[in-house]
C-alpha cells in the first residue's frame, strides 16, 4: 500500500480550487480565501484510507506556470475543478487542462470536481452532466466525476476521499502515453 497520497487541486482561474481545501480543512465556507494556500498535510489517522495525504493549492496565473507544472509532476492524482455555472470553466478542462497532463506524460488519476453547484442549484436542468460522459470517454485517466459546492460544504469531503481512493485502490488501469505518442 501506498505510504502518501499527494493531491494537487488544478483549475481555471475563480472555480474555487483555494475553497475546496480551506472548506475541507475548516468544515465551513469562507468568502475570502488566500490566492494559494500552503500545502495541507493530514495525518493517517484522519485519513479514510489511514495513510499521510498532502493536498497542494496552485496558481493558474500565467506568472505561476513554471511552478504548476512541477507540482503537477509530483502529484499522486490531480483533481480538477470547473465551476458548473461556467460552462467555459467544463470546456477548457477538455481542450486545455486535460490535454496539458498529457502533453507534461502525466498519468496519474484524475478527478473532475464541478464546483459550486449552490449556484446552479442542485438537480437544476441546465446540468452539464451530459457534456461528462464524452469527456470521460476520451480522456481514460479521469477516473471519477463529481458535483460541490464549497459554500454549502456539499461532497467535499466525498470529492478528496475519492482522490485517495483513485491512487489506493485504483479500479482500472490508467492511461498509457505511449499508446497517444
Ligand atoms: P484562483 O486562486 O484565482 O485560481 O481562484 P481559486 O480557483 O482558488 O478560487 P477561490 O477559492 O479563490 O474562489 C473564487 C471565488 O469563488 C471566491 O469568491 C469564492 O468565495 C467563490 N466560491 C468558491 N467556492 C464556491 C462555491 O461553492 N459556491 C459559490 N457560490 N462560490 C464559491
Amino acid at each position: 500500500m501506498k505510504p502518501s497520497v499527494r493531491i494537487v487541486v488544478v483549475g481555471d482561474p475563480k472555480v474555487g480550487k483555494s475553497s475546496l481545501i480551506k472548506t475541507l480543512i475548516s468544515e465551513s465556507f469562507e468568502d475570502e480565501v488566500q490566492p494559494v494556500l500552503p500545502t495541507v498535510v493530514i495525518p493517517p489517522e484522519v485519513t479514510p484510507e489511514r495513510v499521510h495525504v498532502s493536498i497542494v493549492d496552485t496558481s493558474s496565473s500565467p506568472e505561476e506556470r513554471h511552478k504548476l507544472e512541477e507540482e503537477i509532476r509530483k502529484a499522486d492524482v490531480l483533481v480538477l475543478v470547473y465551476d458548473v455555472s461556467k460552462r467555459e470553466t467544463l470546456d477548457r478542462a477538455s481542450s486545455y487542462w486535460l490535454p496539458t497532463l498529457r502533453r507534461l506524460g502525466v498519468t496519474v488519476p484524475v478527478v473532475l470536481v464541478g464546483n459550486k453547484i449552490d449556484v446552479r442549484g442542485i438537480g437544476a436542468d441546465h446540468s452539464l452532466e451530459h457534456l461528462i460522459k464524452p469527456i470521460m470517454d476520451e480522456f481514460r485517466e479521469v477516473d471519477v466525476c463529481i458535483e460541490c459546492s464549497a459554500k454549502q460544504v456539499f461532497n467535499i469531503a466525498e470529492l478528496f476521499y475519492y482522490a485517495q481512493k483513485a491512487v489506493i485502490h485504483p479500479t482500472a488501469p490508467l492511461y498509457d502515453v505511449n499508446e497517444h505518442t
